[in-house]
């Protein structure tokens, strides 16, 4: 996946043959993603035909060949695409916005499928004009910070698919769905067992629980996070204790941790912030000396991987978030936990269907926090696409590694863990001598979106006000933006980002 645009391109369709016989058949909203408002029929007789010749700025076109042979050739924003297509294979799915030439063999018959009745307004019959207005559309000047939308468009036909089928089976709780997103995450985790929660703070909250920790208890927790991280921690009776992090990667200091152990420590919360895994082997090593519980907050770190092993599997329980920006997301609120421990999975399970797997037969004073079927059927579907997004998050990344290297007297960039392979949930800069809130400014000037994650270590929050000496992840609140990441936006958009912010930046240190 290169970027959001889609572009001319291939579908199978269905063919039944039998004794001479062929039956093709697409679907609206099944091979190809809008429903037909219009069918026209091109057709040439014993001499070649030349058509085409135009653009459309919003309607969506379906191409099948019925006879003969057709030569297709498109131009737009996505570059030039060439087909041949012959009866009963496959057809052309042609988004707004690409000049086409037709090319009909004698004989040759083709079928297309419009989105929209005819508009002559939708049309550009001038090729100059045509060249005008991509330009025009091409033209870069503002980037979101996130994409969901350009996700949920693409993606629509199936997601619709899946509402629809959710709704008729009837089963709208837990559930089949659920149970089938459970077997499918713990593979991809490669954990012995996925448990479907809520969301990510009643992961790690039920993963604590059913770890015992409760009252009297301390659990060290990286107090750059977000605030879930410390809350589950509260939420059991406990009491959070604050570390800082490491420069670069932003992972839990591993020299805190030690001197932060006391009798009452009983778990250590690890963060794999950004997406960028933290550095695992030292700190289960020192858990196990100690006998602490290890829970990885993986709620930003779907995928990520730490010497070849996947985030989520490394230490005695992770909490993962579905939060819909997440880079595995829902349509709404989600979370689950994944273990190899069969006692804390069953404990979890439990916990989270009010102390119950029989009905009525309640053992645990529980929570209800399920997942729901729609979410599960939402986010098995999801998790297939989850590898080539990350992929894309990993791309867009090194393309802000390799352009913004050289601001390094102005800017620190977010560093990978050794042996680890980064998600990048989010990619935060750290400004050095330039106020934070001057650079937001100008870049919202230009257009470009960006987020702070987080502006307040926990410990200062108003919720905890109990400060600690955090002076790196106090800089990195106090300095770090979040620049646009999402696997829908363009290698334009970011080459955009990047221009930007030097520019801001050449400003900034010229003033
Ligand atoms: C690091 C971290 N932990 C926990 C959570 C909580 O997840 P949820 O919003 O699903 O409760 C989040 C969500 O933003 C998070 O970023």
């Amino acid at each position: 996946m290169q970027s959001n645009i889609v572009v001319p391109h291939t579908v199978a369709i269905q063919s039944h043959h039998k004794d001479g016989f062929a039956l093709s058949i697409a679907e609206c909203g099944g091979e190809f993603n809008f429903l037909a408002k219009r069918q026209y029929v091109l057709s040439s007789s014993d001499a070649p035909v030349e058509r085409g010749s135009h653009a459309h700025k919003e309607l969506w076109q379906f191409m099948v060949c019925l006879g003969g042979e057709v030569d297709l050739k498109f131009e737009g924003l996505g570059g030039e695409f060439r087909f041949t297509l012959v009866p009963g294979k496959e057809g052309v799915l042609v988004p707004p916005g690409y000049w086409r030439d037709i090319s009909l063999k004698p004989d040759s018959v083709l079928s297309v499928l419009a989105s929209e009745l005819y508009d002559e307004g939708d049309y550009i019959r001038d090729y100059g004009q045509f060249k005008e207005w991509l330009a025009a559309k091409g033209q870069i000047n503002s980037v979101p910070f996130v994409a969901l939308d350009r996700c949920h468009e693409t993606l629509k036909a199936d997601l619709s698919k899946i509402f629809d089928a959710t709704v008729a089976s009837n089963e709208l709780v837990l559930g089949k769905a659920c149970r089938e997103f459970e077997l499918r995450f713990a593979d991809f985790c490669e954990t012995e067992f996925a448990i479907g929660c809520g969301n990510g703070l009643d992961a790690l909250t039920l993963a604590l629980r059913a770890a015992g920790i409760g009252e009297n208890d301390e659990v060290i927790v990286p107090a750059n996070s977000f605030i879930a991280t410390a809350l589950a921690v509260s939420s059991v009776g406990a009491k959070p204790v604050f570390v800082d992090c490491l420069e670069g990667t932003y992972s839990i200091d591993i020299g805190g941790i030690e001197s932060n152990i006391t009798p009452k420590t009983r778990a250590i919360i690890v963060v794999h912030l950004y997406g960028i895994p933290a550095d695992m082997d030292p700190i289960v090593a020192l858990a196990n000396k100690h006998g602490l519980f290890v829970l990885e907050d993986a709620a930003q770190a779907h995928g990520a991987t730490y010497k070849g092993k996947k985030i989520g599997s490394l230490g005695h329980a992770a909490a993962f978030s579905f939060y819909p920006t997440k880079n595995l997301g829902a349509l709404g609120d989600g979370g689950a936990v994944t273990t190899d421990d069969p006692v804390l999975a069953e404990r979890i399970r439990k916990l989270c269907n009010y102390g119950s797997t029989v009905k009525y037969q309640h053992e645990l004073q529980g929570v209800n926090s399920r997942l729901d079927s729609l979410q599960a059927n939402v986010l098995s579907y999801k998790l297939s696409l989850l590898p080539d997004w990350n992929e894309r998050r990993r791309q867009i990344a090194a393309k802000y590694h390799e352009s913004l290297g050289e601001c390094s007297d102005y800017l620190d960039l977010p560093q990978v863990t050794k042996a680890g392979e980064a998600v990048w949930h989010l990619f935060p800069v750290l400004l050095k001598g330039i106020a934070r809130q001057s650079v937001i400014d100008a870049l919202a000037e230009l257009q470009v979106s960006t987020g702070i994650h987080y502006p307040y270590t926990i410990d200062k929050t108003e919720a905890y006000d109990s400060p600690v000496s955090v002076p790196v992840a106090e800089k990195v609140a106090e300095g770090g933006i979040s620049l646009p990441m999402d696997p829908y936006l363009t290698d334009g958009e970011i080459d955009y980002v990047c221009s930007a912010l030097k520019s801001v930046l050449e400003q900034l240190v010229g003033d």
